[in-house]
C-alpha cells in the first residue's frame, strides 16, 4: 500500500456527489486504468469487460481509445444501464450492455459466446448518480426512504434489514462492514426505536445515531452515520460476498496476457482484491522442491506495487476519487487443470 490508509468509505457518502451533478461524469483514475489495460487491448477484436458500467465514463474512454475492442459492460442498476446506453449509443456495434450482477460474468460471457477476454475493469461501489438521486436512500445527508438497493427490482431494502434482523446480526454487520466501534450502542438504540415504530426514512436513523454516540466518538471520522450507512449498503447488496466470487471468476475469464484493473473505495474491498491477486501471483508448490514444475507456477503477475492512489490534483478536482485504490494484475499462465 502506498501512502495513507483511507477511512472506510471516505468521500463516498451522501455528500460524495456534487449537488450540481458535475461529479457524474468524472471517471476515477481514468488514464491510469486505461494505461494499465492498454498492452492487452491492442489487437483488433480484443474483448474488454467493464464489470461496473455505471454512467459509462470508463467504458466510453475504453471504446474511444481502443477502436478495435469489443466492450461487454455489466451493471445491476437498470437506471445506470439506461443512461449509459444513451451515452454509448454511437458505439452500439461494439458494445454489449448487460443487466447482471458481476459474479454472473461467466454466464454472461457464455451467452455472448465469448470464451476468453483480454481486459477486465471493476470500479467498485456506488455511482455518483446513485448518491445524487436522493430517493435511492444511499445518502445520509438527505432525508429519503431507506432503500440502498443497487437493483431496485430485487432483494431487501435497508429499512427491512434494520427493522427485522436480530440485534446480534446487526451488531456483526456494523462492526464487519462499517468498522463501527459503537455498534452495540447504535443497535440498542435502533432496537428500542423500531419496537415503537419501524424505520422508513434515513433522517430518523441519522438522528438516532447522533444521539446514541458519545461526544468523543462524534469528534472524529466525519458524519457519525457514515459507517452505519456503509455497513447497511454492503449488507443490502451483498457486496463483499459477490466480490469474493467475482474477482476469481474475472481472473479465470482472462486469456493469457489479459489484464485486470480494480478500483476499490474502502479497505474491505481492497483487502479482498489484494488477497485474490496475491494468491494468483504466488507459487502453489509444496515447500522444498528444488525446481518448481510449471503447474505450480503463479498464474498472475502483479501490475501494481501495493495499491496505487489518485494524485492530489485528481482528488482536488473530484472528491469521490479520494479513497480510491487501484490494483492490477496480468494473467501469465493457464490454470493447471485447464
Ligand atoms: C462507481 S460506479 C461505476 C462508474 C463508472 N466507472 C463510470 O465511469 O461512470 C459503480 C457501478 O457499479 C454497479 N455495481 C455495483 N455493484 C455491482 C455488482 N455486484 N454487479 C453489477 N454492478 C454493480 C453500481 O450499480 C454502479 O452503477
Amino acid at each position: 500500500m502506498q501512502g495513507r490508509e483511507a477511512l472506510p468509505d471516505e468521500g463516498d457518502g451522501a455528500d460524495g456527489g456534487r449537488p450540481d451533478g458535475q461529479s457524474r461524469h468524472v471517471p476515477v483514475m481514468l488514464d491510469r486504468c486505461l494505461d494499465m489495460l492498454a498492452p492487452a487491448l491492442t489487437e483488433p477484436g480484443a474483448v474488454v469487460v467493464d464489470c461496473t458500467l455505471g454512467l459509462g465514463g470508463h467504458s466510453e474512454a475504453l471504446l474511444t481509445r481502443f477502436p478495435g475492442v469489443r466492450l461487454v459492460a455489466l451493471d445491476r442498476d437498470k437506471e445506470a444501464l439506461r443512461l449509459s446506453g444513451e451515452r454509448l449509443a454511437p458505439y452500439a456495434e461494439r458494445a454489449s450492455l448487460v443487466h447482471a450482477v458481476y459474479d454472473e460474468l461467466p454466464e454472461v460471457l457464455d451467452r455472448l459466446d465469448i470464451d476468453r477476454v483480454q481486459g477486465v475493469l471493476f470500479d467498485l461501489g456506488v455511482s455518483s448518480m446513485q448518491l445524487d438521486e436522493a430517493d435511492r436512500g444511499f445518502a445520509y445527508a438527505q432525508d429519503a426512504p431507506l432503500d440502498m438497493r443497487m437493483d431496485q427490482t430485487t432483494g431487501m431494502s435497508a429499512a427491512e434489514v434494520l427493522n427485522t434482523y436480530p440485534p446480534g446480526e446487526l451488531v456483526r454487520i456494523l462492526r464487519a462492514y462499517g468498522e463501527e466501534k459503537q455498534a452495540k450502542r447504535i443497535v440498542s438504540a435502533v432496537v428500542r426505536e423500531r419496537d415503537k415504530e419501524p424505520f422508513t426514512n434515513s433522517a430518523r436513523l441519522v438522528e438516532l445515531i447522533r444521539d446514541a454516540l458519545p461526544q468523543a466518538a462524534k469528534r472524529t471520522g466525519g458524519n457519525p452515520a457514515k459507517r452505519t450507512f456503509q455497513a447497511l449498503r454492503i449488507e443490502v447488496n451483498g457486496e463483499l460476498s459477490v466480490l469474493e466470487r467475482a474477482i476469481p471468476a474475472a481472473v479465470k475469464a482472462l486469456a493469457v496476457g489479459g489484464r485486470i484493473a480494480v478500483l476499490s473505495y474502502h479497505s474491505l474491498e481492497d483487502r479482498l482484491v489484494k488477497q485474490v491477486f496475491a494468491a494468483g501471483a504466488a507459487t502453489t508448490a509444496p515447500p522444498g522442491l528444488p525446481v518448481v514444475p510449471e503447474r505450480y507456477q503463479p498464474r498472475l503477475k502483479l501490475l501494481t506495487r501495493g495499491a496505487e492512489l489518485p494524485t492530489e490534483e485528481e482528488v482536488a478536482e473530484n472528491r469521490r476519487a479520494a479513497p480510491a485504490r487501484l490494483r492490477g494484475a496480468q494473467r501469465i499462465r493457464e490454470d493447471s487443470a485447464e
